[in-house]
């Protein structure tokens, strides 16, 4: 019957351990296991529309017609749908975001979380999450991390087969907010699909991928455990090694703007204040600073008082991608 219409919605995560550098670029297989949390309320909402009457895939983003790259990129990934559903006519796509573009937020981690489960569900394929997370990978890699719910970690695997996400907490576990200390808001100018490309140019990420095993595994256990203090320790050395790598590729990556600076050192002393706070920083100079729900108006009090802190977004942890049922 058509059109074949689904839609769904997936949020935004914020990655504790980081994932830079693919094993396999083709297929998005990353260099090393990564670890995250989805967060609440910063989501994406898709649409997809298989119709026999289009002559080419179309994209709406926000409402307005998407740009050449992005709709190749998306149509790119409607072909592996097709090819899995076995069908062959063309999508009319639609996604808006609920959070500022601009904001430094993965926004395609969301936007691929979603596209996979409304595109598949359109297509006539009913998923299993795991399948479904691998299809979300090829997409934009950190968006198999956007399909499981809460506290979610990718196993890096070998290849397609073994390469996805699974839960390792749910979201109520654990009370941690993401306080994202907003202090660009322009695009950045090396996306991250060219960025995990040059990733294995810099001397050190040889040594970050050969301890990501013992990173993961102090992460998933403070996680488990509500350990705060492990917990900090490892996110922010995670952190600043996948940023020396960056700075050292061979078109070397500094992201960090002086503010970016000024938010890291405040932690550190908010925390040696006794304040549980802790902060990450994903591929541009915004700073998301992580907390204890307790903790949460005073941090974005100090952090909106900051110079060069444009505004702060706060999110807890948020659940698995999901259809919407009122289509
Ligand atoms: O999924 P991508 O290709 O946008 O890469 C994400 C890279 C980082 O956000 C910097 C780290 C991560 O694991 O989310």
């Amino acid at each position: 019957m058509y059109p074949r219409t689904a839609a769904a919605f997936a949020r935004a995560n914020i990655a504790f351990i980081k994932y830079w550098g693919d094993l396999d670029p083709c297929w998005r297989v990353p260099a090393n296991g990564s670890i995250s949390m989805n967060l609440a309320g910063l989501s994406t909402r898709t649409r997809v529309t298989f119709d026999p009457l289009l002559g080419r895939d179309t994209l709406l983003l926000d409402g307005e017609p998407a740009s050449a790259a992005a709709l190749e990129r998306v149509s790119a990934f409607l072909d592996r749908v097709r090819q899995l559903a076995g069908r062959q006519e063309f999508a009319a796509v639609e996604s808006a975001n609920n959070f500022p573009m601009g904001a430094g937020l993965a926004s395609s981690a969301a936007a691929f979380a979603a596209l996979s489960l409304a595109a598949s569900a359109a297509a006539g394929l009913s998923l299993a999450e795991k399948d479904l997370s691998r299809l979300a990978r090829a997409g934009s890699g950190s968006a198999c991390r956007s399909v499981p719910g809460g506290f979610v970690e990718w196993q890096a695997g070998a290849g397609d087969e073994d390469s996805y996400a699974y839960s390792i907490a749910p979201a109520g576990h654990w009370d941690l907010v993401d306080c994202v200390a907003v202090i660009s808001q322009e695009h950045k100018r090396v996306g991250s699909t060219e960025g995990h490309a040059l990733a294995a140019s810099s001397p050190i990420q040889a040594a970050r991928v050969a301890d990501a095993p013992r990173r993961l595994n102090m992460c998933r256990a403070a996680i488990c455990e509500r350990n705060f203090a492990a917990f900090a320790e490892v996110v922010e050395q995670d952190c600043n090694l996948m940023h020396a790598v960056m700075m050292t590729s061979s078109s070397r990556l500094i992201y960090w703007q002086p503010a970016t600076l000024a938010v890291m050192a405040a932690v550190q002393s908010w925390r040696q204040a006794g304040l549980e706070v802790c902060y990450t920083i994903d591929a541009g100079p915004n700073v998301h600073v992580l907390c204890r729900s307790a903790g949460v108006e005073t941090l974005r009090a100090g952090l909106g008082a900051l110079p060069g802190v444009q505004m702060v977004l706060v999110a807890g942890p948020g659940g698995a991608a999901a259809l919407e049922q009122d289509v």
